[in-house]
């Protein structure tokens, strides 16, 4: 049959269409007709699908006759109790192939036995039509992730790092489910810091003509410009002074704090390139001409209120309240954060709402999450829509339990640490003889793929909410597991194995090469019955029998060699 390979955006939106949903999906559409012909007076019970419990059963069962029952009985019903219940649902089950037998269970559960056609069916449709047939259905049309987003001048650090990872893997999971996903990189563009940095700029280059080597590591500036406003009481004042000319727009801030971004973007995309991730920056900045609008919308529902001289959001349950307008009358972070909400809600039209950060932030976020409810811009029921997710990972530990730092105390830098993951894997790649083999360029992007993969998958093995240890030799070690050859076939197969030197002996010293053909499919049959009697993946033998699978494609691929025939791989 054939095959069709989807790769355009024009192909996958007609995929869209024939999107089946999910096998429990598909089961509950059949259960819904049952539930509206068994109990009509219950036009709204939703079918209630389940992986059966005990999968002797079948495989999914229908739980709605307890609560059924529960809302009919005494209410003029024939039915004597959940089983009838329960009996008259799978009498009332429409004609499916999908659907090989039903049975009853306990108070009513339907049990569902799918059909072995239907399956085969099923998963030999999803090869013609394309596994974008099989993407699930998400309840929202858009949502924002909003990931990464590394503060300017500063080192995007590891937990930048984990903060990109998760988010894109979120965000390619819900373009999967064919939600529409806007990816936002949250950028720290804006604040106190950049009068520091600036007024150190027009000190260093008087003449205004900056270039990015001559800032050299924006790092190393910004602590620099931090060491001489902590120091120098003029500077500090004039710095001060440069906030409110680049607030107020002045045309010689504005270019040198654009210059400043530049930059940084510059360095940050260099990271996301090697990732494969792609964001969308909206920065701080972005959103600092509707603050001042989006506080008087929560004004005006009573929710500022004064306090010490600041303004503030009162959070019930909450010590401190969320400060809004700090004293010196600047926004922060918090105010940023309300109008990027408001935005998103009301501009962009986003129905869900995610933010990836640390979970240090926890608090900031449960803080104008709560302030937006009070507000009446987000539901206070947690599950309805539109609604905002904070996406809060633990931290990335050293050997020595603390933050992952590197000697000098500096956090490590996310460049380096990619080189490094690549430098490894490209060694290891190298010893294995694949220099010899294969073109630099097919070496280069193994050792990238390998690499980099391995850094993100070590991150995203994990529970996020979870501190996990960083260490290079476990995230990039390919060194196998021990094999143990305990059951007889794996036994039978590893001997034959070792006798490939003494055949290949024999079969030159006579010159027979028929002896090697016959080992050759002496192997292919004890590697099947090792097959058909061990478990490989998913077994608790997993790592070892795969490093028995490998020795046999090693072995077979070498005879494969010496008779002169090409394997293929796919058939
Ligand atoms: N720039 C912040 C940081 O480095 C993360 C921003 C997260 N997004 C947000 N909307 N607050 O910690």
């Amino acid at each position: 049959f054939p095959v069709k390979r989807v790769h355009s955006t024009s192909i996958m939106a007609a995929a869209n269409e024939d999107n089946i949903g999910s096998l429990k999906e598909q089961i509950a559409k059949v259960f819904e007709v049952s539930l509206r012909v068994t109990v009509p007076q219950e036009s709204d019970v939703a079918p209630l699908i389940a992986p059966c419990a005990k999968k002797e059963f079948g495989d999914y069962q229908c739980n709605n006759a307890m609560s059924l029952w529960a809302k009919i009985k005494g209410k003029g019903t024939d039915f004597k109790g959940p089983q009838p219940v329960g009996q008259a649902i799978m009498r009332n089950l429409p004609a499916s192939d999908m659907i090989e037998s039903c049975s009853i269970a306990g108070p009513g559960f339907v049990n569902v036995k799918l059909s072995r056609e239907w399956i085969a069916k099923t998963i030999q449709k999803m090869l013609t039509d394309g596994i974008d047939t099989w993407a699930p259905k998400l309840p929202v049309k858009r949502a924002i992730v909003d990931f990464s987003s590394p503060n300017i001048a500063k080192e995007m650090h590891v937990g930048h790092l984990r903060s990109t990872i998760i988010g894109d893997t979120l965000a390619r999971m819900l373009e999967y489910s064919k939600v529409d996903v806007l990816r936002r990189n949250h950028v720290g563009d804006w604040g106190t810091q950049f009068g520091m940095l600036i007024e150190f700029l027009f000190e260093k280059f008087p003449s205004g003509e900056v270039n990015d080597q001559a800032i050299g590591e924006l790092e190393l500036f910004y602590k620099a410009s931090k060491q001489r406003f902590d120091s120098d009481a003029e500077f500090k004042e004039r710095a001060q002074q440069a906030v409110v000319s680049l607030q107020g727009g002045d045309e010689k801030y504005r270019k040198a704090w654009a210059q400043i971004c530049e930059i940084s973007r510059k360095g940050y995309q260099k990271v996301y390139q090697r990732l494969g991730v792609h964001l969308e920056e909206k920065g701080e900045s972005f959103y600092n001409p509707y603050i001042p609008g989006t506080l008087d919308l929560l004004r005006e529902k009573g929710l500022i209120e004064e306090s010490e001289g600041a303004q503030v959001i009162n959070i019930q349950g909450k010590k401190i309240p969320l400060i809004v307008v700090k004293r010196d009358g600047g926004f922060n972070y918090a105010s940023t954060d309300l109008a990027a909400l408001w935005y998103r809600l009301n501009e962009e039209k986003a129905e869900w709402i995610i933010y990836v950060t640390d979970v240090g932030q926890r608090e900031h976020f449960e803080m104008f999450f709560t302030a937006a409810k009070r507000a009446g811009w987000l539901p206070s029921d947690e599950n309805a829509y539109p609604k905002t997710s904070h996406v809060g990972f633990g931290l990335v530990l050293g050997d020595d339990g603390k933050r992952f730092r590197t000697r000098s105390t500096e956090v490590v830098k996310l460049v380096d640490l990619l080189d490094e993951a690549k430098t490894r894997c490209k060694a290891a790649l190298v010893e294995r003889g694949k220099a010899a083999e294969w073109t630099p360029e097919e070496l280069e992007h193994t050792a990238e793929a390998v690499g980099y993969g391995a850094v993100k998958y070590a991150d995203l093995k994990n529970n996020r909410s979870t501190n996990y240890t960083f260490n290079f030799d476990q995230m990039l070690n390919d060194k196998e597991g021990k094999l143990i050859l305990e059951k007889d076939e794996e036994r039978k197969l590893g001997l034959h194995l070792l006798q490939f030197a003494e055949v290949v002996e024999d079969a030159c010293t006579n010159l027979l090469p028929n002896m090697l053909c016959e080992y050759l499919y002496d192997l292919s049959e004890k590697f099947t019955s090792f097959y058909s009697e061990c478990q490989v993946v998913g077994s608790a033998e997993e790592t070892s029998r795969l490093l028995l699978c490998e020795a046999t494609a090693v072995v077979m691929r070498k005879c494969f060699h010496l008779l002169g025939i090409t394997p293929v791989y796919k058939i």
